[in-house]
């Protein structure tokens, strides 16, 4: 028998992450070409090295945008809590024997997501704020040259660890069965919801957000 449903996202919520994916996979396709010459040939996708340059920009403040939405609708998910600690001290174990039966219990997140949630959280703002002082059809020309320099330098390192983060959300994503169907219908089974995330279940079964 088929396990009942939980409603875990609602389309605003899911429209307003695929949305960020949207401009994360823009916006990481026009800095690349623009990261390393190895890596022009991608302007094509974007119409044209001009293009890229223009777009990049404005894609990224449209990705922090549509990301400030998301924040302010999972950041209370996201407070840190004690079970969280605990979860992500026997994280090494999860990955070695793949039991999630034998995890400390969490609520809607558990350890892993909340860092990942945090980690997204510090690479956007930093991508912003670096980004605007060495744009050059705006801010740069009043800014001076070594501090655009470091302005460089941490907006590459923010972007590679939001890329790599990115990688860790969506592989871990795929990985737990049952977890995809979350942001494109919206639900999960009450099976996955109990093993998963048990202290979520217990407030979904009792009525509670
Ligand atoms: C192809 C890439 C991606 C896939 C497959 C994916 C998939 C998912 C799924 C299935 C969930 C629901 C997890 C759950 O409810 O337990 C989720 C949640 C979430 N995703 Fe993604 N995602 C991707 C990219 C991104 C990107 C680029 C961002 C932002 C930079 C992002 C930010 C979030 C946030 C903030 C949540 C809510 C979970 C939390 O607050 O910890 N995702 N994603």
């Amino acid at each position: 028998m088929k396990s009942p449903q939980l409603q875990r996202y609602s389309a605003g919520q899911r429209s307003n992450h695929w949305a960020v994916v949207t401009c994360f996979v823009l916006a990481g396709v026009s800095g690349f070409a623009l990261f390393h010459p190895a890596l022009f040939w991608l302007t094509n996708l974007l119409g044209g090295p001009q293009w890229t340059r223009i777009l990049h920009p404005y894609i990224g403040i449209a990705m922090f945008i549509l990301f400030l939405g998301m924040f302010l609708m999972f950041v209370g998910a996201n407070v840190w809590r004690k079970e969280d600690s605990a979860w992500l001290g026997s994280a090494s174990r999860l990955i070695s024997e793949g039991n999630a039966a034998k995890m400390p219990a969490v609520g809607k997140y558990n350890g892993g997501q909340k860092l990942v949630f945090w980690v997204f959280t510090l690479c956007l703002i930093v991508l912003l704020a670096t980004g605007l002082l060495f744009w050059q059809a705006w801010f740069a020309a009043s800014v001076p040259i070594p501090l655009q320099r470091i302005a460089v330098l941490l907006h590459a390192i923010a972007a590679f660890v939001l890329v790599l983060g990115v990688i860790v959300h969506a592989y871990a994503a795929i990985w737990v069965k049952g977890t995809l169907g979350a942001m494109v219908r919206g639900t999960v089974s009450a099976a996955w919801a109990k093993h998963h995330h048990p202290l979520w279940y217990r407030d979904q079964v009792a009525g509670k957000k």
